[in-house]
């Protein structure tokens, strides 16, 4: 169904979220007819490029991202929604002269996207009070990182519910909008077969991992300040964990859906200062290959302190404290400059009381379900059956649901979903400030500890799995990583 009339405005325009992501996200959109005709879309950037300029850019940036979905007719009309308007973020009259130039009908919808660095949000929100866009058809949308720390995340949040209600501002989790991670909830919710055994008595250990080979690209000023626990643990990884482990929400409204989320968060363990030691790895990445090509180690990386000691890699066992999960260990990993770029989610069932059948190799990879949300979406069932031929030996095999092989539907990338959601007022896929800040609450004493102890991150060469610590902390509690077994 196509939206309501729209304004959207981005912030940081220019910037590489836009053009990246965004605008070719709204091209897929237009493209597959889900916009209004009247839908508009307003860059904002510092400089004062010009819509020609701005367009110029387009050309250049987003065009080449676009691929088989390009085509000269519907680059024109999809342009023709486009506007630019220079502006600077602190400055409140660049925004009256916003509303003025935009001169928005008064019934519309109007999105205004903060794709900038989380010290502009709080300026961003005042200003956009001050000359009178907060009105109730104002959504705001705020991109990770929300700060840097459990404090700093606090003030954003006071700050923009001051100028906002609750109910305007989306804080957005790309990882939310993948297909796979929607799937997940139709599968544990939709069907009888796997929730009974969704639970402690059944399952044995779940691995969550996001892996990526990329290294840190244009990004190393902004990564080195960063680290890998607040770029992806804090959010995509604890996102996904509260996928897996949340009660079955009483209905799919967006509150039903955020209350079970922040319940997992609440129970999860606190680390203490020996868990921290024992229980989680930090790792940094030498110099190595990915794909056969040579690749520079962190430390070498443009704008990264040639010292540095930020963790480019980060695994972790996390518990879940309440009668489902209660004993039951999470281990949550991630890094750039890995062997490939996978993200999965393997939910390890226990073993059979007693083996009756002979133990060949590899009977270790039965009882598990992987959930691909990477390269590939799929979900492939892992069970042991017999050997054919005269034999009762066991072998292990799958069961593979391969969803773009299932259906030709277009897949929309996670941000298209996304942004059409806040169009529509759709919140369910977004954070709520408690789930927000209650995440915060559990990665700090991590940060606390790492940093009090200096704890150094270990070298791994690009191109591995990761430190070898990371293996050790699976095997001291009985556990493989999935591609080691
Ligand atoms: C972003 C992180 O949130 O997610 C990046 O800031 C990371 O460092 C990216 O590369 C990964 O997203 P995806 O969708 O490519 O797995």
């Amino acid at each position: 169904a196509k939206t309501d009339a729209f304004d959207i405005v981005f912030f940081g325009g220019t910037g590489d979220l836009a053009l990246r992501k965004l605008l070719p996200a709204l091209y897929q959109a237009h493209k597959a007819g889900a916009l209004h005709a009247e839908g508009r879309i307003f860059a904002l950037g510092r400089k004062p490029i010009g819509l020609e300029g701005y367009l110029e850019l387009l050309q250049r940036r987003v065009r080449p991202k676009l691929g088989e979905a390009y085509d000269d007719q519907t680059w024109e009309s999809f342009v023709g929604r486009l506007h630019f308007q220079s502006l600077n973020a602190e400055n409140v009259e660049d925004y009256r002269n916003l509303v003025q130039s935009m001169d928005s009908p008064g019934d519309r919808i109007m999105v205004c996207y903060l794709a900038t660095a989380p010290h502009l949000f709080i300026p961003i929100c005042q200003n956009l009070a001050a000359a009178g866009l907060n009105h109730p058809r104002v959504r705001v949308v705020l991109e990770k990182p929300l700060g840097h720390d459990l404090k700093s995340s606090d003030a954003i949040s006071k700050a923009v519910g001051q100028c906002f209600t609750e109910n305007q501002i989306y804080r957005i989790d790309h990882y939310l909008g993948k297909e796979s991670v929607q799937n997940l909830m139709a599968i544990r919710f939709g069907n009888t077969l796997f929730e009974p055994l969704w639970r402690r008595e059944w399952i044995d250990n779940i691995q969550i991992t996001i892996a990526e080979d990329l290294g840190v690209e244009e990004r190393g000023e902004f990564y080195d300040r960063t680290g890998a626990l607040r770029d992806m643990l804090q959010s995509h990884l604890l996102q996904l964990l509260c996928i897996v482990a949340m009660e079955p929400p009483p209905s799919l409204s967006e509150d039903a859906i955020r209350d079970e989320k922040l319940k997992v968060l609440r129970s999860l363990k606190p680390f203490s200062t020996d868990d921290v030691l024992s229980k989680s790895v930090r790792g940094q990445y030498r110099s190595g290959a990915i794909n056969g090509k040579p690749v520079v180690g962190y430390r070498e990386e443009q704008n990264v302190a040639p010292d540095s000691n930020t963790e480019t890699f980060v695994a972790l066992q996390a518990e879940i404290v309440n009668w489902r999960w209660a004993g039951i260990p999470f281990f949550l990993r991630t890094g750039k400059r890995l062997q490939e770029r996978v993200a999965e989610i393997v939910i390890n069932f226990r073993g059979v009381p007693h083996a009756l059948y002979p133990s060949p190799m590899g009977l270790h990879s039965a009882n598990r379900m992987v959930i691909g949300l990477q390269p590939k979406e799929s979900v492939r069932l892992y069970f042991l059956a017999k050997e054919p031929g005269d034999t009762m030996s066991l072998q292990s095999t799958y069961l593979n649901l391969d969803f773009p092989a299932m259906s030709k539907a277009r897949r929309a990338d996670a941000y298209e979903r996304l942004l059409l959601d806040v169009i529509r007022g759709q919140l369910s896929l977004f954070m709520r400030r408690d789930e927000q800040a209650q995440a915060w609450a559990w990665v700090e004493p991590i940060l606390e500890c790492w940093d009090k102890h200096s704890v150094p991150p270990k070298p791994y060469t690009a191109g591995s799995w990761g430190p070898a610590a990371s293996s050790a902390l699976a095997s001291r509690a009985g556990v493989l990583w999935h591609e080691e077994t």
